[in-house]
């Protein structure tokens, strides 16, 4: 095994076209600053490379979708993004995005090595374009019907409905989402990196070479080489993005697959424009990738391939690729608004970041999906953080306050019970490292948890504020082991919670520590000041956590609603065709069932005009004298039609609730007859 030098620490560039949620968090940025922190704790030289991924279709279509350009969108989310990302204190020593002038330059450099070096094959396809917007339409931008389950709303790459990967040529009826109209085939010419010619030697360099990976991610590999690697096309006809930079390559932009990873290294770039190199291209240095499970193709073949295919850098040593986390059950989706976003969480629990990042290490997806729900955050901080860490700190301190006037008391002659809970945690260090440094972040945490259970038991065990009044020797070596722990508590969780850890130091007054020096008992000496605590965690009473239930209930039945509506929106009208429409309100003068209908009802209308008669589908739904009386908005100038014989002038206006009833729509107060509906 290599000895390395230097890591190069990565976390996936999230697309800047919505917020970053606690999947985001739990499975790629919170990981990979607990790994930072622990590696910048042991005095290695490290560097954490963030930013926003930029370009791509989905970014266009926001864009779109909302009246502006994409810039604008990329410009606000970056925006967002950086901020949530600071203030859950990810500690990247660089967040750019890929829309800067640096990786504009270096990948588009880096594509002309390749296409130099002739690494690329050219290949002409026919692919669906919409004459009237004159462009080319990426598969998102063609919806037509699902050839499985008829789904008349699927698109080019995939059916929500019954959830099947499609290519545009496989949907029925296909429409351009631009324009409406039906495209058409073109030919169009694009640059494929042809994998199969690099399966060899990443069959090798991972199946064989790398199988300390996580079985998730190795297995995943593992799959896709064996169903064979197929040339992937790095080209896109897009107007967004950046330009394919050969000859003849107008309007087209690189694939966001292949310029997103190589924002890795042009934001190394713009922080160290001069010694950039070292973190990219030296064996010495150690290249992790933090990512989650869908983006692991693109980070263990691909972008290996296209660094291998370059020749100058190193590939990654490791890709430690998390899984889903779920919320409540249901997977986190951006379209359905369900989610907890970070800049939410940290408006409705300010000051709070810990105890999002504990509880998400807790139950980080590292080796299956995972659920986070609000009862467990709730537990976890009442529980565990509050309940044992917090308590036990508190204990400590108010005890040295109260006995020692805050001064760390020197301890006398350990007893067995003492030795047996130093000995319990003399391990602590190797245990928490063996655990970070095959990234699993949850057990370590764990492990360093349970050094406040073993303070909190000591405490408990002891009960020094017994012995105050007969055994001040006692109590002084009691207090001082107590000490030793918290201190060593500060250093075992400044990689998951340093806010916290960061409070915790300031009140045993020591502004940092090594992490060398967690196990040793004696962190501090005796007759060093410790400062007045405050709480270190709070307790969360269930009406907090009932609102968050709250508004997730809300997100759910609003979705449920608009799943219910089997009417999508129609296309748009103008005024003037809603200006034909003659709607008005009339008084129902009577109403009766029609004899053989048993949907059918007919009216007599007092319509201000001198009255006239409706017949309406409306029979299941109500008793006919329910209605006589009733105020009921209908179309007035509707052709008459005949139903069962009897000629109906217009049609009475009615709704469908919850439970597939319709109601007639009637006016909120009574209105005169024959007032238009406008
Ligand atoms: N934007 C991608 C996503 O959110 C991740 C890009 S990672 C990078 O899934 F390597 F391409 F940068
Ligand atoms: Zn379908």
């Amino acid at each position: 095994m290599t000895n390395f030098k230097r890591t190069t620490v990565t976390s996936a560039l999230p697309y800047a076209n919505g917020p970053v949620h606690i999947g985001h968090l739990a499975g790629v940025y919170i990981p990979a600053d607990i790994y930072v922190r622990y590696l910048r704790l042991k005095g290695e030289e490290v560097l954490f490379i963030g930013g926003s991924d930029e370009h791509g279709v989905p970014i266009t279509i926001k864009a779109k979708k909302e009246g502006v350009t994409p810039q604008d969108i990329v410009d606000r989310y970056h925006g967002i993004i950086k901020k949530s990302f600071e203030e859950f204190g990810i500690t990247f020593d660089i967040y750019s995005r890929t829309t800067s002038k640096t990786h504009h330059q270096v990948a588009s450099d880096f594509f002309k090595k390749l296409y130099d070096k002739g690494e690329f094959i050219e290949q002409s396809s026919e692919q669906y374009y919409d004459e009237e917007a004159k462009q080319f339409l990426a598969d998102r931008y063609i919806t037509g019907t699902c050839p499985h389950c008829k789904n008349e709303h699927a698109y080019g790459d995939q059916c929500e409905a019954c959830g099947t990967s499609l290519s545009p040529l496989d949907l029925i009826q296909p429409k351009s989402a631009i324009s409406g109209n039906t495209p058409v085939l073109k030919e169009t010419k694009h640059w494929y990196l042809p994998l199969d010619k690099h399966e060899a030697w990443l069959r090798k360099w991972i199946l064989e070479e790398h199988k300390e990976w996580k079985p998730n991610v190795y297995g995943q590999c593992k799959s896709w080489l064996d169903m064979g690697l197929q040339p992937r096309a790095v080209s896109r006809d897009l107007d967004w993005g950046i330009s394919v930079p050969v000859a003849g390559a107008e309007g087209k932009v690189l694939y966001v697959w292949f310029d997103a990873p190589i924002g890795y290294i042009s934001n190394t770039k713009e922080l160290l424009p001069d010694s950039w190199e070292k973190w990219w291209k030296d064996p010495e240095t150690r290249l992790l990738h933090f990512i989650g499970k869908d983006n692991i193709v693109f980070h263990c073949i691909v972008f290996p391939a296209m660094l291998k295919a370059e020749g100058s850098y190193i590939l990654p040593e490791n890709v430690p690729a998390n899984e889903f986390l779920n919320l409540e059950g249901d997977k986190i989706s951006t379209s359905r608004n369900w989610a907890v976003w970070l800049h939410e969480y940290l408006h409705d629990f300010p000051g709070k970041q810990d105890i999002l990042r504990y509880v998400l290490t807790a139950n980080a997806p590292e080796t299956k999906d995972n659920d986070f729900t609000w009862k467990d955050f709730q537990a976890r901080n009442n529980n565990e953080l509050v309940a044992v860490f917090g308590n036990f700190v508190n204990r400590t301190l108010v005890l040295t306050q109260k006995y020692f006037e805050g001064k760390v008391p020197a301890r006398g002659e350990l007893n067995d019970y003492d030795n047996q809970t130093l000995s319990e945690f003399a391990d602590v260090k190797r245990e928490v490292e063996k655990l970070l440094d095959i990234f699993r972040f949850r057990d370590a945490q764990k492990e360093a948890m349970n050094l406040a259970r073993i303070g909190n038991k000591y405490l408990a065990d002891t009960e020094p504020w017994k012995l105050a009044k007969t055994d001040m020797q006692r109590v002084a070596t009691i207090m001082n082991i107590s000490l030793q722990i918290t201190a060593n508590l500060a250093i075992a969780f400044e990689p998951f919670l340093p806010f916290s850890a960061a409070k915790l130091r300031g009140f045993i007054n020591r502004p940092n520590f090594n992490w060398s020096e967690l196990g040793s008992i004696d962190l501090l000496p005796a007759g060093h000041q410790t400062n007045t605590p405050e709480l270190l965690f709070e307790k969360i009473e269930d009406d907090v956590i009932e609102a968050q239930v709250q508004k997730l209930l809300a997100t759910k039945k609003a979705n449920d609603m608009e799943n219910q509506s089997t009417n999508p929106i129609r296309e748009n009208i103008v005024f003037d065709d809603f200006t034909k429409l003659d709607i008005r309100v009339g008084t129902v003068l009577t109403c009766e069932k029609v004899p053989k209908a048993d949907k059918l009802l007919v009216f007599k209308i007092d319509d201000g005009l001198g009255g006239r008669t409706i017949v309406s589908g409306i029979a299941q739904h109500y008793k006919p004298e329910d209605l006589i009386g009733k105020q009921v908005c209908f179309i007035a100038n509707l052709a008459p039609r005949m139903l069962k014989g009897i000629a109906s002038q217009g049609m009475i206006l009615s709704a469908e609730d919850a439970d597939g009833r319709l109601v007639v729509v009637s006016p909120s107060s009574q209105v005169k007859a024959g007032s238009e509906v406008k």
